[in-house]
């Protein structure tokens, strides 16, 4: 199985649903549609309506984050794993690189993890590193602690997906050569599998677009995409579907 989800971040309000009702409407006729899942995570305040539509549909609602704390707190702007659970959502991000950057701890991080799966939420689990991470070698050393140090073998691995999103191909148009990627899937695949006793899905995530994904469908290991600034328009991420198993 394969994994298309959408990150639409800081974008969307109520009537951007159109952009799914289109990805939806091919879903619905792809001739490949049981090879993959297509999960979009738009902002808080879209989940409820836009879950409840696709609830019967072709397009998994998930969040971009939760709180660390469950199920209500005196947290001025937060929102726990239970409320997302609640208004409909399926999957949450944890650990994105922005939030990262904003402070998001280890210790942030596994708490997340916990409770979003005690809502039976699934985790869409992020890890990257960064420029200077990558130009002093320490991209393994970087990516084993963001998964060791949050993920642990009492969590219910079945419900986990890590994206592997290095920090300086966000929104750069930058994407990592195959022989570096395919090296970092195997890395990332063997660490999760000393972790769990087992591989979990990886996926990869940062500037794919409809034009380089072609790219990456020679490296098995990878198992889908965590896409941005294409999954905000309805043809590119459909391009992307298309183009993946062309
Ligand atoms: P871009 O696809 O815009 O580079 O963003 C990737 C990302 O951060 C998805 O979570």
């Amino acid at each position: 199985m394969k994994f298309f989800i959408g990150n639409w971040k800081m974008f969307g309000v109520p009537k951007s649903i159109n952009i799914l009702h289109k990805i939806n409407f091919f879903i619905s006729k792809d001739k490949n549609r049981n090879k993959y899942r297509a999960i979009i995570t738009p902002p808080y305040t879209l989940i409820e309506s836009y879950s409840k539509y696709f609830r019967r549909k072709k397009i998994i609602i998930g969040s971009q984050n939760c709180y660390k704390k469950d199920p209500f707190s005196s947290n001025t702007a937060a929102v726990s794993p239970y409320m997302i659970r609640k208004v409909g959502a399926t999957y949450t991000i944890i650990g994105h690189s922005d939030n990262r950057a904003e402070g998001d701890s280890n210790t942030d991080l596994k708490s997340k993890v916990e409770l979003a799966l005690k809502n039976k939420l699934k985790i869409i689990y992020c890890i990257g590193e960064n420029k200077t991470q990558k130009i002093n070698k320490k991209t393994f050393t970087v990516l084993k602690n963001q998964i060791v140090k949050v993920l642990n073998r009492k969590l219910k691995s079945n419900n986990i997906i890590i994206a592997y999103e290095p920090i300086w191909s966000i929104g750069t148009g930058k994407i990592p050569n195959n022989k570096d990627l395919l090296k970092t899937a195997i890395f990332i695949k063997k660490v999760v599998k000393k972790v769990f006793g087992k591989t979990l899905p990886v996926i990869y995530g940062g500037s794919v677009d409809e034009n380089n994904v072609k790219m990456f469908k020679e490296i098995k290991e990878i198992d889908g995409f965590l896409i941005g600034g294409a999954s905000k328009s309805a043809k590119k991420f459909i391009d992307i579907i298309k183009n993946y198993y062309r």
